[in-house]
């Protein structure tokens, strides 16, 4: 028998995260039956799409959803021995029992100077998310200028490392003087601080005065509506997230983009990464390679201790961190 905690949704979110929406659960697992196995979290994480995603896949009661990296600690199912590590859907959990069918074990080249962190982040779904932007959304092509933006978190600084790998120039902003020094550090060829330039308007035109073949939007909102009016003549807009409404009790309304899109004659497709979820194995291979060619730097924001998952969550929607949020058990 094994002690295990869990997270729940205890109040659907009403604008933004507050303390006591959040539960903590403490429950007896059972012992693994034949086939099963006892996992226990190591690192997990916290992600934007947990937020929109309460409202449309969870009732209040449920555990909150997530992904997380976790060792098997007792097995009865030869494919997962214990000690191997797997990355699990079963959310905010301190264990779980599984039968190992909804397990993806970490690839089994993951070398051992990288962090199994990673895999929630560069080397997971926020990697892939931007490889596939950029690839099957974008077709980001060598020459072109790309603007990115929320560009110093988990998604937007893989964006930009790869349309640099790729030969382009790379625009991003973020919210902290320091995040803009990160992103100059990445490579990026202009950043700025969205939160303190005295016109964005301005700050996107004096990044690049010829203006956006392609913009990979993770923002929204009203940063959204500017940058449109920055894009060249058949622009590109790969439309990821919309961060800057998650928190909305209300709805946003206008100015809306349509005519400028017309007039522009931009293309717009917003995605979600599990399209491309038969390329996966092979999708993480490259992001590897790059981070191990030292292509594709990481940073993470690790905040420790299963308790102050819901902290971490808040935290990451404000803008604490620079890179992947996770959460070291
Ligand atoms: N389509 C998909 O398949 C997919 C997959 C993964 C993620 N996403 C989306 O991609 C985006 C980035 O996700 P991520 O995991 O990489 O998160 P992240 O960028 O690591 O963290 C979220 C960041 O958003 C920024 N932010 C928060 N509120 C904002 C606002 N009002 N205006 C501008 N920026 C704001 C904050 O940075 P600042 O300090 O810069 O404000 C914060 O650090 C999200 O919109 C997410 O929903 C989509």
């Amino acid at each position: 028998m094994v002690q295990a905690k869990s997270w729940t949704l205890a109040k659907h979110f009403d604008g933004f995260p507050k303390d006591s929406d959040f539960h903590l659960k403490v429950e007896e697992l059972p012992e693994p039956r034949d086939g099963e196995v006892l996992l226990e979290s190591v690192f997990l994480s916290v992600d934007p799409y947990m937020r929109p995603y309460s409202r449309s896949r969870m009732k209040e009661g449920d555990v909150m959803i997530g992904t997380q990296v976790a060792k098997v600690i007792q097995s009865k199912n030869p494919a997962f021995p214990v000690g191997s590590h797997v990355v699990s859907s079963y959310g905010w959990r301190t264990h779980a029992v599984s039968d190992g069918t909804d397990l993806t074990p970490i690839m089994p080249s993951w070398p051992q100077d990288v962090s199994l962190s990673l895999a929630l982040g560069t080397v997971g779904m926020p990697g892939l998310t931007a490889l596939y932007g950029i690839e099957e959304v974008l077709a980001l092509q060598k020459g072109e200028t790309l603007l990115v933006n929320a560009a110093a978190g988990a998604v937007g600084s893989v964006v930009g490392q790869i349309a640099k790998i790729k030969g382009c120039k790379v625009v991003g902003s973020a919210g902290s003087d320091a995040k803009v020094a990160y992103l100059k550090e990445l490579g990026f060829d202009e950043a700025f601080n969205y939160k303190t330039v005295s016109s964005l308007d301005e700050a996107l035109k004096k990044a690049s005065p010829d203006g956006y073949d392609c913009l990979f939007e993770n923002v929204g909102g009203h940063f959204s509506t500017v940058a449109l009016q920055h894009m060249k003549n058949f622009g590109r807009i790969a439309v990821c997230g919309s961060i800057s409404v998650y928190n909305d009790a209300t709805p946003q309304t206008g100015p809306y983009p349509h005519l400028m899109i017309i007039f522009k004659q931009l293309k717009m497709e917003g995605f979600l990464q599990s399209r491309w979820a038969h390329k996966h194995p092979e999708s993480l291979k490259r992001l590897m390679a790059w981070v191990k060619e030292g292509k594709l730097q990481h940073r993470e924001h690790v905040t420790k201790g299963f308790e102050n998952m819901p902290a971490a969550f808040m935290g990451m929607l404000q803008g604490e961190n620079t890179g992947k949020a996770v959460i070291a058990a």
